[in-house]
Parts: C-alpha cells; structure tokens; sequence
C-alpha cells in the first residue's frame, strides 16, 4: 500500500515490534524523529531514560519544525500515549499535511523474544504494559480521526523459542456468554498451612479459566460473611504472594474501603502489585462502612459525607500518583505538590467503584470510575445500572467506559441434591426457600444460564463469592460454568 507523501507518520507499536527497523526502510534518516536517538542525544545513550523529558522536548520541536515546513516526518516512539498522539495529528492537520498512524501489530511472543535477545532488554514487566496497552491502541486510533490507519502484522512470520506464560500472553478469559468471572474469596478457612491454601486456591482458579481473584479488604471479619475471631488476610500482602505465581489471573481488592489508608499509599500499594504481576492489577474503592473495624484499629471513622469525600478525592490522588511524570498535581478537588510514585503500574490499573448509593457513590463512579461493581439481582440491577447511566449522561461521559460488574454469591452444587444440601447448612436462620432464591441455588449450569442473562444486560465481569469454599479441590465445580 502506498502512503501519502509527504505526511506526518506516527508508529504505534510495543518496543521490539519493529518500528525503527520499518521506517529505516521506508525513509530517509533525517525523516525519522526517534526519541529513542534523541535520548542518545541528550542524553548518555538509546536507551537512557534519565534523558526522557529532554528527549521528549526536542522531539516536539522538531515535529513542530518539520510539519511546519510541510516535510515528511516519521514519529519513531512508542505511540501508546493518546495525548501526544493527538498533538501530532492536530499539528499535522494545521500543517495541512495528511497524517498517517502505522501499527506495528508483531505478535507479543515475537516483541518478547526480540526484547530479551537485545543487549538493554526493556524491563519484562514493562514490555507486558505496552503490550497490554497495544490492545486497545486501534480501537483508540480509531477514534482520533486518522487520514489512513495501517496495520503491519508482518512481524508474524519469524519463528521464535518458546515463551514463558505470563498475563499478556494469557487468552481472553470469558464465558461463552462474553463475562469474565473473578473469584472474590472473602473467607480463608486454611488450617496450619495458610501460604499453602491460597497458592493452591490462585493455580487451581488459573487452570479452570478464571479471570482472577478479588479478595476482600477488611480489618475484622465482617458479619455478614463470618465470625471476628476467623482469619481475614491483609489483603495486599496476600495478593503479593499471588503475584509471585505463574498465572494469568488478575489481582484485586473487591473493595478497599479509603478510609483505612491513605489513599496515596493504596495507590503506592497497588502499583507495586502492577509492576510485580506484569499488568495484572486492579483495585476496588469504596467509601467504608463498618465502624467496629476502624475503631478497633486506630482508625477514625467520620461522618458518611466525609468518607464519600475521601473516596473521591481518592481516586482522583490514585490517578495522579498513576500518570506519567513527577509535576505537582491541581486536579478538582486534589492539590499535591508532587507525584512522585515509582514503580509506577505495567498498565493503566482499571479502578471499581463499589457501592450503590444513588446520589453520590453512583455519580463518583460515572465521573472516575472504570468500573462500577453493583448487586448482582437482576430487577436491583438494572435500576442502578439506569441511575449510573443517567449520570453518566449528566457528566458527559461516554458509559461505555465505565464497566458494570456485579458480586454475585451463588450456592453453586454438583447437582441439584447438593446444592439442596449446602442450602440446609448454610441459611443459618433463614427460610430454605427464602435462602435458595436470593442465592440462586443450582448447579453451574443453571449459573452459567444466569450469567449470559447478565452479560445482555451489559454486565462484564462477575465477581463470583463462595459462601462455603473450602479450598482449592473445591473450586472444580465451577468448571461448568467457565467452559
Ligand atoms: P526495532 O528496533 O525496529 O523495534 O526491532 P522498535 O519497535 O523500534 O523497538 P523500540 O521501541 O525502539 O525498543 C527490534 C529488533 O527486532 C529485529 C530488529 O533487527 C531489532 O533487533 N527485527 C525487526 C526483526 O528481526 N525483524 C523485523 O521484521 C523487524
Ligand atoms: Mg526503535
């Protein structure tokens, strides 16, 4: 395919997915603006990132210059950031040049193997969030109003060794029906070997196809699910220990209440669980509610407008802590001075907002929200779905964008005499009936039913809880459900 000429050409693509090696191919030196050169420039060498922000600058200008003159220009960087991008595509356009995005879609094994064969390897870690990000990059070029988007897959042929498994090399882990499910564990009956449990617990949801693990973040047992005395792990060591498996399971909280940090150093805690599982990261927020815990703790526990306004304003500091670079944040409600918070997540951290409140924990989560968890009954559901909706609308912000997951706790049996039986033990004083209905009771098939029922009403992921999980071999009736 030939391209215009001259235009501003802008590659998008993963380190080692090809990019210097294509546009040496196709254009002159001087038509290549790399930042990667330009750190060697300024700075010690290719690849020193002390150099970045002088890099950087430099490169602005002379895309500024070259466009200005109506040359051709090759913008040789990653390409993952939507904001650059779209500052090139504008100045292009004032230019009156047209402007051409090409990405480089090299299969992610190739990325890695070419990555690790180089004498200053990308961190893997890193590599996995560009990969991660490149993702969604052609959905988002998309968008932006590109004059011609070309993907170059030619990086497929080579044949590479083995690589090892690690999130982004993960399949997409859905039903049939298109939800992912995530395993919340909220209770941890481990007996003498608690380390042993849960590794056990992560590979065995691995293997059967979930998507990943929520575990709940509290500082006593709630009572809702068991009894004080009984273990309720802290949840981001625990997920530490996890992230040190060879999975692909997402890890999260489902839901850190910000009362009980800070939420700078929930922010400091969750990136560092990004960068340890390469990508795999995500965190539930909520507002908090349980005052025994904080009393208990040291904690204070203010009034609920104040712990709404700490949810909120924590999002928007865990967001900035996030963002590239180290400036002083004026955000709307949030000043910090700086923002330095390194390692800094593989890949953008998707935030869930839990908590169904109407008038406001709904409209933080349509504002800031990439998520919003909510309960999983149908007829509750679709009422709140429509309240975020409206306030979404409200705020102008595209709801696509703001996922609905629900927690589900379903009495799931191998039959449906089984599913009677856990019934029976576990409704306490409850009507059987009453018991069965609100749970659902049922074999995973009769779940799986309900689940494609979900994902028509726009659900996309299930946080699925087990009131009566034992332990890893315990999970292997779900497998129904996630075939
Ligand atoms: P590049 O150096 O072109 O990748 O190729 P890149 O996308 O620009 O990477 P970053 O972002 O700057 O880090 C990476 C390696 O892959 C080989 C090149 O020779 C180089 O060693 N390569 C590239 C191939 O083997 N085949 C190709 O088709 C392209
Ligand atoms: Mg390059």
């Amino acid at each position: 395919m030939r391209l215009p000429d001259p235009a501003l050409v802008v590659l998008v693509g993963a380190s080692g997915s090809g990019k210097s090696t294509w546009a040496a191919e196709r254009y002159r030196p001087q038509e290549v603006v790399s930042s990667d050169a330009l750190r060697g420039v300024v700075g010690s060498g290719d690849h020193d990132l002390d150099a970045s922000a002088d890099a950087f600058a430099i490169l602005e200008q002379v895309v500024a210059a070259r466009l200005g003159r109506g040359l051709c220009t090759v913008v040789d960087t990653l390409g993952l950031d939507a904001v650059r991008r779209t500052g090139w595509l504008a100045a292009a356009r004032s230019a009156g040049l047209p402007a051409v995005a090409v990405v480089l879609a090299t299969p992610d094994a190739e990325c890695r193997r070419r990555n690790a064969a180089r004498d200053v390897p990308v961190p893997a870690p890193v590599l996995a969030g560009q990969l991660k990000r490149m993702r969604v990059a052609a959905e988002e070029l998309a968008a932006e109003g590109w004059d011609v988007v070309v993907v170059d897959g030619s990086g497929a042929a080579a044949e590479g060794p083995p690589v090892p498994h690690t999130a982004a090399s993960t399949p997409e882990r859905r039903t049939s029906a298109g939800v992912e499910v995530v395993l919340q564990v909220s209770r941890f009956p481990w007996g003498e070997d608690p380390a042993r449990w849960l590794t056990g617990l992560a590979l065995e949801a691995d293997r059967l196809g979930l998507a990943g693990i929520a575990l709940m973040d509290h500082l006593v047992q709630i009572p809702q699910v068991g009894r004080a005395w009984e273990p309720i792990p802290e949840p981001y060591v625990t997920l530490g220990l996890l992230a040190g498996l060879d999975t692909g399971l997402r890890l999260g909280t489902l839901v850190t209440p910000l009362t009980l940090r800070p939420a700078g150093v929930v922010a400091k805690a969750v990136a560092t669980l990004d960068a340890l599982s390469g990508g795999r990261a995500f965190v539930g927020v909520g507002a908090g509610w349980w005052e025994r815990e904080h009393l208990g703790f040291g904690v204070p526990f203010p009034s609920a407008r104040e712990r709404l306004d700490l949810l909120e304003d924590g999002i928007e500091t865990m967001r900035a802590l996030w963002a590239p670079g180290t400036k002083a944040w004026e955000g709307s409600r949030v000043r910090l001075p700086e923002t330095t918070c390194y390692p800094r997540p593989a890949a953008d951290v998707p935030i869930v907002v839990g908590g169904s409140g109407e008038r406001r924990t709904l409209r933080i989560a349509a504002r800031l929200g990439d998520g919003c968890n909510l309960p999983s009954d149908p007829e509750v559901l679709a009422a709140k779905v429509a309240v975020l909706r409206a306030h979404c609308a409200d705020l102008g912000r595209d709801p696509a964008e703001v996922a609905v997951t629900v927690l589900d706790l379903p009495v799931v049996g191998h039959d449906r005499d089984d599913a009677w039986r856990r019934v029976e033990r576990l409704r306490g004083r409850t009507a059987a009936a009453t018991y069965a209905a609100r749970h659902h009771a049922g074999t995973a098939a009769t779940h799986a039913e309900r689940y494609e029922k979900l994902a028509g009403e726009g659900v996309e992921t299930v946080f699925l809880a087990l009131a009566d999980l034992s332990g890893p071999e315990d999970l292997e009736r779900l497998a129904p459900l996630l075939a």
